[in-house]
């Protein structure tokens, strides 16, 4: 994710075993000088034969010098005038084993052109797109997050949090490629999705929706990338904000999740619903508001409303529903399972209609993912496992049936 080492770099490192080798030739000549001196100092032909030698050797070494220091000196030329060479290339280590790249403010601003295209304002970020300036020919884009308040205002937790985003590598994740911290000015900088957000694409006019194959995979490849948060990532990472608006669409298509690791950042107050609850309304596990400890199944809790939304196409919430009971997406979905009616959810989709036994098997992952106990939702590892086939789906409970135990 870190960009390549510029071009003039790349000669320079591949020149280097080169002028390695060229030294030791010069180093065997030396070395031969001293022996022959030291073997017979009668004879003419040798002698001459030496000083052959010593001429020879001194001329090699004398031109590796100087292709050492030519080679350097048009390295530090080329770095300083090629314009598309700056300091933004530089990757600094904010943390061992990570190269994040560090920008000032200046640098940001440049980047998005004055933060000239706004993509979306959340809760407490607004994002602007970008071009990286040593890139310009070949573009890469980036999305510039300007966070409004954060939590950690000190210098090292905030890098800490920073780290532990950037860390975290993999196919379903959107990928952290620097951040700048100035005491004004908090930014991060991500790679570009060029196909928005879940959101838009389910929600959005019904030409953009993608099709209930593309949904199935869309659905696995979200529940991967949560999987790899939770169990397979070097620090553990609960997301606390799982929504469709969080699952981005790359140029493929593949589902990259965003905004993971952002819950530390953030300040306590800021949130949409009670004061210290995190996530979004409609997404947020019930024992963020009972006394309970918050664990990795509220994410398990909030993936299972959007597979809800990825099934049904349509919003965990609609006050314009058809319906009264059709209002709170959970309650239908389960109503529909419980009397047997999985079809109504789909009706509309020809290509569901005709694979109604994945769509129950679909159905049945996310009610359990919803159950309001927490120890009866499944880990992200068995909601995987489920969907790819590789374990079965018992059949789910009625997602309260468990609430008075809490
Ligand atoms: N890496 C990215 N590439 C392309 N678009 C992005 C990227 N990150 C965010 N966006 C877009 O920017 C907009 C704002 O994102 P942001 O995360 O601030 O808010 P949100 O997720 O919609 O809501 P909230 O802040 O309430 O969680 C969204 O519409 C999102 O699609
Ligand atoms: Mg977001």
């Amino acid at each position: 994710m870190v960009p390549a080492p510029p071009k003039v770099l790349t000669w320079f490192l591949l020149l280097l075993p080169l002028m390695t080798c060229c030294s030791n030739i010069a180093q065997t000549h030396g070395k031969a000088l001293i022996k022959i001196r030291k073997d017979d100092g009668g004879s003419k032909k040798k002698d001459h034969n030496s000083t052959l030698v010593l001429v020879v050797s001194v001329l090699l070494s004398g031109s590796v010098f100087m292709n050492v220091l030519l080679a350097v000196a048009s390295f530090f030329v080329a770095f300083h005038l090629n314009p598309k060479v700056n300091k933004l290339v530089q990757p600094n280590p904010v943390a061992s084993g990570i190269n994040l790249l560090v920008f000032t403010y200046e640098e940001l601003n440049k980047a998005t052109d004055e933060f000239k295209e706004h993509l979306g304002s959340g809760a407490f970020a607004a994002v602007y797109k970008g071009l990286l300036p040593f890139d310009k020919d070949n573009g890469k884009s980036i999305a510039v997050k300007k966070l409004h308040n954060l939590v950690s205002e000190g210098d090292q937790e905030f890098k800490a949090e920073v780290g532990a985003i950037g860390r975290a590598n993999h196919k379903n994740l959107v990928q952290l490629l620097g951040f700048c911290n100035e005491e004004q000015h908090r930014l991060l900088v991500y790679e570009f999705m060029s196909n928005g957000s879940l959101a838009s694409l389910l929600f959005g006019p019904s030409s953009s929706r993608p099709n209930w194959y593309k949904r199935i995979a869309i659905a696995q490849g979200t529940a991967r990338g949560l999987f790899y948060l939770h169990e397979e990532c070097s620090t553990q990472i609960i997301h606390c904000d799982v929504k469709s608006q969080n699952i981005l669409l790359d140029d493929s298509f593949t589902p990259r999740i965003s905004d993971f690791g952002l819950a530390k950042l953030l300040k306590k107050d800021q949130t949409r619903t009670t004061t210290g609850i995190r996530g979004t309304k409609g997404y947020v596990a019930p024992e963020w508001f009972r006394n309970m400890p918050v664990t990795n199944k509220v994410d398990v809790y909030s993936y299972g409303i959007v597979l809800l939304e990825i099934i049904c196409c349509r919003r965990n919430f609609e006050a314009e529903a058809e319906d009264e009971n059709q209002m709170i997406l959970s309650d239908w979905a389960y109503d529909c399972y419980h009397y047997g009616r999985v079809d109504v959810l789909v009706k509309n989709d020809d290509e569901a209609m005709n694979d109604m036994k994945m769509v129950k098997k679909h159905l049945m992952v996310a009610i359990w993912c919803i159950q309001e106990d927490p120890s009866f939702r499944p880990t992200m590892k068995k909601v995987t496992q489920m969907l790819e086939g590789t374990i079965p789906v018992p059949i789910p409970p009625y997602p309260s049936s468990f609430i008075s135990s809490l």
